[in-house]
């Protein structure tokens, strides 16, 4: 059997042997691709490329397939593959990657995606990871057929994108003091052009990008540079630790709304792809209910509570990105339809967190579009004891839903919390990547766990030619006894004392707040 992953759509295999060592490349691959597989072939296969070996033949066809299908057929004196674009050549050469590291026979095959949006996410803000590990990720990401490499740029621990306008969000906002887990000082943004090179790194491998600012919450490194951002103008330090904080941006004064415009710009100019995330996660109203510059907001509005304050900030900024040609995705907060204000039916609501089925098929079937990003599968940040490969691989979608139709995207994400740098980083995808990648790639509907299985050796080996060795078995799918402990582990490092922390603060706050209204 070749094995291949994710899954292709259709394969037959036959009994031709085929036996040579030199292999030439013709016909219609981009120089791009041309160097690409033939450093693949000369530096980690057994053959070497030359003029007159065996030919691989690659023809673009004017036929009426999607941009991302192809056709391999192998026979005896040559092999022709087919697309009918540069991207289905390109899917097509990390197919014969894997195919020119296994015994050869003859075969015709098929493949296209069931998914069109197969996302990358990868967290730069937690912990800062340098062009070069960045790249690193991405490579991998293509070789998975991965096509979105979403790139969270921003977090409570570290600001990663450099602002002309606002230069002190990389001066002061992309350094903390420590980390969770150290005394060493972490520190690390990105400048322009280096943005730019990964766009254009990512779009040699037909991967589009897309650019977070997260917003109003997890922005303690914006508000450690620019205090007016915040609810009490209050002066706060880049966050050494991580858990969600109760400051987030004001949405009652008109500076955010000008800051947050001004860094749509900056990132506009650079991210050139269609979609712009602007977060929206985990940000706690407490400042907010606090604050008269939002209470005023809230009224003027005629809104009844904070979490329709934060939808409309989205809205805002959703439209200000949509005059722009731009399509927003934020992370998904429950509403509801009937509700005074709802999210812009234009806006892509990612799920994320734990399995929401009622919620999910209300929106979907509301027509809204959805990438869901189930953390119960998808979240390889997760250590294995919570998240096994078996359960990356199982991982159900919602119930009554038809993936392919009704579910605008997939995503994994990789946050960092817990991942300070790329080897940490591919112990935590491999093998789960593998898994993921047949899921969004094959359709959830064309799971075969067996087969999976019996190629997930191959894959083991294959993988270890990118400097990859995937963990023992125990260890990714662990039992009962290696799970607790993982969770335990996993658990006494969530931030008790952090916590406690947050609370104090916002006891003092509100005391001083009540002090002062006295006055
Ligand atoms: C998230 O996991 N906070 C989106
Ligand atoms: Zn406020």
């Amino acid at each position: 059997m070749i094995k291949i992953v994710p899954q292709v759509k259709s394969i037959k295999e036959n009994d031709l042997q085929i036996n040579f060592d030199e292999i030439s490349l013709q016909g219609d691959l981009s120089e791009f691709a041309k160097k690409d597989l033939q450093s693949f072939i000369t530096d980690k296969t057994e053959y070497y490329c030359s003029d007159k070996g065996y030919i691989i033949e690659f023809k673009i066809l004017s036929d009426d397939h999607c941009k991302e299908w192809y056709s391999i057929d192998a026979q005896v004196n040559g092999m022709t593959v087919c697309a009918c674009t540069e991207e289905g050549i390109f899917r097509a050469v990390t197919t014969l990657k894997q195919i020119l590291s296994q015994p050869l026979c003859g075969f015709t095959l098929e493949d296209e995606p069931k998914n069109s949006f197969r996302g990358f996410m990868l967290d730069v803000g937690r912990y800062f990871y340098s062009v070069a590990d960045v790249k690193t990720i991405i490579d991998y990401a293509a070789l998975y057929k991965f096509n979105y490499f979403h790139w969270h740029l921003t977090e409570d621990q570290g600001w990663r994108f450099e602002s002309n306008k606002y230069p002190k969000l990389t001066e002061i906002g992309s350094h903390r003091s420590h980390t969770n887990f150290g005394i060493k000082k972490e520190s690390g943004f990105y400048n322009k052009y280096e943005l730019k090179e990964i766009v254009q790194y990512c779009h040699e491998r037909f991967i589009k990008v897309i650019p977070e600012i997260d917003m109003p919450g997890h922005t303690m490194s914006a508000l450690a540079c620019y205090p007016e951002l915040s609810c009490f103008n209050r002066k706060l330090k880049v966050s050494t630790h991580w858990g969600i904080k109760f400051d987030i941006m004001c949405a009652g004064k008109d500076f955010t709304y000008t800051f947050c415009k001004d860094i749509l710009d900056e990132l506009c100019e650079i991210f050139t792809d269609e979609y712009i995330h602007i977060g929206g996660d985990e940000a706690l109203k407490k400042r907010w209910e606090l604050c008269e510059n939002c209470n005023r907001k809230l009224k003027e509005l005629g809104l009844d509570n904070m979490e329709q304050l934060q939808l409309y900030f989205a809205n805002y900024l959703a439209d200000y990105l949509s005059a722009k040609g731009k399509q927003t995705i934020v992370w998904y907060n429950k509403f509801d339809e009937n509700d005074k204000i709802v999210p812009n039916k234009e806006i892509i609501l990612q799920f994320w967190g734990t399995k929401k089925d009622v919620e999910f098929a209300n929106v979907v079937k509301s027509g809204r579009r959805v990438i869901t990003s189930n953390s119960s599968g998808y979240y390889i940040d997760l250590p294995y004891g919570y998240i096994t490969l078996d359960d990356s691989y199982n991982t159900q979608g919602v119930t009554g839903i038809d993936d392919t139709k009704a579910i605008f995207g997939y995503e994994t994400c990789l946050w960092t919390e817990y991942v300070k740098n790329v080897k940490k980083a591919k112990f935590n995808m491999f093998p789960r990547v593998f898994a993921i990648s047949e899921i969004f790639w094959s359709g959830e509907s064309n799971k075969d766990y067996q087969k999976f299985l019996q190629k997930l050796e191959f894959e083991k080996q294959f993988i270890r030619k990118f400097d990859v060795k995937v963990p023992r078995k125990g260890i990714y799918n662990p039992n009962g006894i290696r799970k607790f402990f993982s969770k335990l582990w996993f658990e006494k490092r969530q931030l008790v004392w952090q916590g406690l922390y947050l609370n104090i603060d916002n006891f003092m706050l509100k005391r001083k707040i009540k002090n002062q209204k006295k006055i």
